[in-house]
């Protein structure tokens, strides 16, 4: 919600050129080992300050999750599973799969170039194919429920507000309005996570050895609806709220994570810094996903897809077909991305027509190229069409 004006993470050209390094293979991310001793000497000095902001913080009660103390949740399993009792035809589980919501959202404003508006709009056609074909609900959000807490950081409020207020919701989904499904087919794995409360794309490594900015991908991912989440939510927006916490966040931020330029904290930052740094706490329910694409950069993958095509099939959901094809550092609906405008709508058409391609099919149409939006017939109708949808309903597929 809202990232499209925020000038911070993805488009700093450092985001954008540590993400290119990170999917190439992840091992690029220049090491700035001289950066980092400044850092490291200044550390200190700048975790005491934080430290009287977080007592001031809570002394007059800035930044909280909660508009009150008296909001304060401790009891939320119990209290939603007795929900769950007394509300039988809301259940936390259909046809023996978790129910899930997916969460995303764009600013409340106009975008400031009219086109991002209509990339937008088609941002949440895509969504609402998959999320009709893989029986996933949608909440969109245009709302900034904390003005402390806007931009980037304005998803943590809101998953939080609707795990309260959709108790019926086992998992909340969040993507960014900048990513695409480009799988229809694929399935997310969810009896994987039963041990689990956030899946998020990422690499171990990246994150415990080389303590990267870059280790966890905090555009798309799944959180439980649980006591566990909720905590993990107040422990993560700390850094959040505008003014002194985000700034003197951001120089602890850089200061502790490898490859960070120096800048207010983001949340993806922060998230990967509180795992780290409370690795007992949080780490054995944390899933970090890389076997398909939960985010898929959109470097290297757009430019692949006739490849794709040719190869492979949907229902992959990893590098032969992406799940999700995310358009990091594009900000269409913004004035200042890491990248030329018209590629992104290029790129961005593209990844649109393919996914559309994979929804069309079931109705006998296929777009002329991934760059038009004008579709042509792929079959001719029959009088046998029950035949097309046995072959070709997504939804029976891959049920
Ligand atoms: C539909 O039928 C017409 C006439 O038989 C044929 O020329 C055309 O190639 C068919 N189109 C497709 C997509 O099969």
């Amino acid at each position: 919600m809202g990232q499209k004006r925020n000038p911070s993470l993805p488009t700093t050209s450092a985001g954008a050129s540590a993400g290119r390094a990170f999917v190439r293979g992840g091992r690029g991310v220049l090491r700035g080992k001289q950066v980092k001793k400044t850092f490291n000497s200044i550390k200190i000095t700048v975790l005491c300050g934080f430290m009287t902001i977080i007592v001031l913080r809570g002394t007059i009660g800035i930044g909280n999750l909660r508009s009150s103390e008296a909001d304060a949740i401790s009891n939320w399993d119990t209290d939603r599973q007795n929900w769950l009792e007394g509300n039988p035809e809301f259940p936390c589980h259909v046809n023996g799969k978790p129910r899930v919501l997916l969460l995303t959202g764009s600013q409340p404003n106009p975008c400031d170039n009219p086109i991002g508006d209509h990339y937008l709009l088609k941002a949440i056609k895509n969504k609402i194919d998959y999320c009709r074909i893989h029986g996933i609900e949608i909440v969109y959000t245009m709302a900034h429920l904390d003005k402390e807490l806007a931009g980037y950081w304005g998803k943590v409020p809101m998953i939080r507000r609707v795990m309260l207020s959709h108790p019926e919701a086992e998992w909340i989904w969040w993507m960014d309005s900048d990513a695409l499904f480009t799988d229809m087919v694929f399935e997310i794995p969810l009896s994987k996570y039963s041990n689990h409360n956030l899946a998020i794309h990422g690499y171990p490594d990246l994150l415990f050895d080389e303590k990267s900015w870059i280790a966890l991908n905090a555009r798309s991912f799944l959180i439980r609806n649980c006591q566990w989440s909720l905590d993990l939510l107040d422990g993560w927006v700390t850094m959040g709220p505008k003014g002194p916490l985000r700034e003197e966040g951001g120089k602890i931020l850089s200061a502790n994570l490898m490859g960070r330029p120096d800048f207010d904290a983001d949340d993806q930052s922060a998230l990967i810094y509180l795992l780290i740094s409370q690795r007992d706490k949080w780490l054995d329910k944390v899933f970090i996903e890389n076997s398909y694409y939960l985010h898929g950069y959109w470097v290297g993958l757009v430019d692949r897809y006739e490849e794709m095509i040719e190869k492979y099939h949907p229902g992959l959901g990893d590098e032969r077909w992406p799940l999700v094809t995310h358009f990091v550092g594009c900000k269409p609906c913004g004035k200042y991305g890491d990248y030329p405008m018209e590629r992104c709508l290029r790129s961005m058409e593209r990844a649109f027509n393919f996914a559309d391609n994979q929804v069309l099919k079931l109705y006998g149409f296929g777009h002329r190229s991934l760059l038009s939006p004008k579709i042509k017939r792929v079959r001719n109708e029959t009088d046998t069409p029950l035949e097309y949808v046995d072959k070709f309903d997504i939804r029976r597929a891959s049920f």
